[in-house]
């Protein structure tokens, strides 16, 4: 499916509530379209709804958004700092694995969403959304860790909070662990912005701004 030229994010966001398109809309209570904030720089992209987002049509409420709203909140952000989507826009059933088809069917949904944002920041949150963006079939406990440059942004792939509330380790490190280390690293990317953005428009400030910057990049 391609949108016609000049069709808008909120038609296209129409057109997602009442597609029928694959085998996932006869489960479904309703579309996951977004939550947050969709003018932000910064996205967090999940899997797919669960049991709670199909009945309240809204990303991570259930436990795992409960956790990555705590998460958000130890390095200063909440949902209106950002926006959360999935990669998947209905419910699998039993939150079973999207299959290769539907993520292929959901596809232009989520791009759509990546043109309006033009996020300069992306966090992938699981192998699924993590193999989307990087466009590789890797795992996230090898991708995690470091920053990628995709589409424009800067990228930080993430365990799911899901995997935190499972527990066990994974890479020698537990999922909880790991996840507040990559949201440091989403902090230290954002501040990076803000102090590149400050000395943009205060040019007698500028040498200090980027001594700054580049102090802050050794800790990484
Ligand atoms: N898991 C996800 O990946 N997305 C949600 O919205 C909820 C749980």
């Amino acid at each position: 499916m391609t949108f016609p030229a000049g069709i808008d994010i909120d038609q296209i966001r129409a057109v997602a509530l009442g597609c029928t398109r694959c085998r996932l809309a006869e489960g479904r209570t309703q579309v996951v379209w977004a939550d947050g904030n969709l003018e932000s720089d910064l996205l967090f992209i999940g899997e797919a709804p669960g049991f709670h987002e199909d009945k309240q049509g809204k990303p991570f409420v259930g436990a795992a958004g409960q956790l990555l709203d705590k998460l958000l909140a130890e390095i200063g952000l909440d949902r209106t700092k950002s926006a959360i989507v999935n990669v998947i826009k209905c419910r699998p059933p039993g939150n079973r694995d999207p299959l290769p088809d539907e993520l292929e069917t959901c596809k232009p949904y989520l791009d759509a969403q990546l043109s309006h944002m033009r996020p300069t920041v992306i966090v992938t949150l699981g192998n699924f959304a993590t193999r989307y963006i990087l466009e590789e079939q890797i795992g996230i406990t090898k991708a995690r860790g470091r920053r990628y440059d995709r589409r424009g942004a800067v990228v930080i792939p993430t365990f799911h909070p899901a995997a935190a509330l499972r527990g066990g380790r994974f890479g020698g490190m537990t999922p909880i662990d790991a996840i507040r280390q990559d949201l440091q690293l989403v902090r230290h990317v954002l501040d990076e912005r803000s102090r590149a953005a400050a000395a943009a428009t205060a040019p007698g400030h500028t040498e200090t701004a980027e001594a700054g910057s580049s102090e802050q990049l050794g800790l990484f």
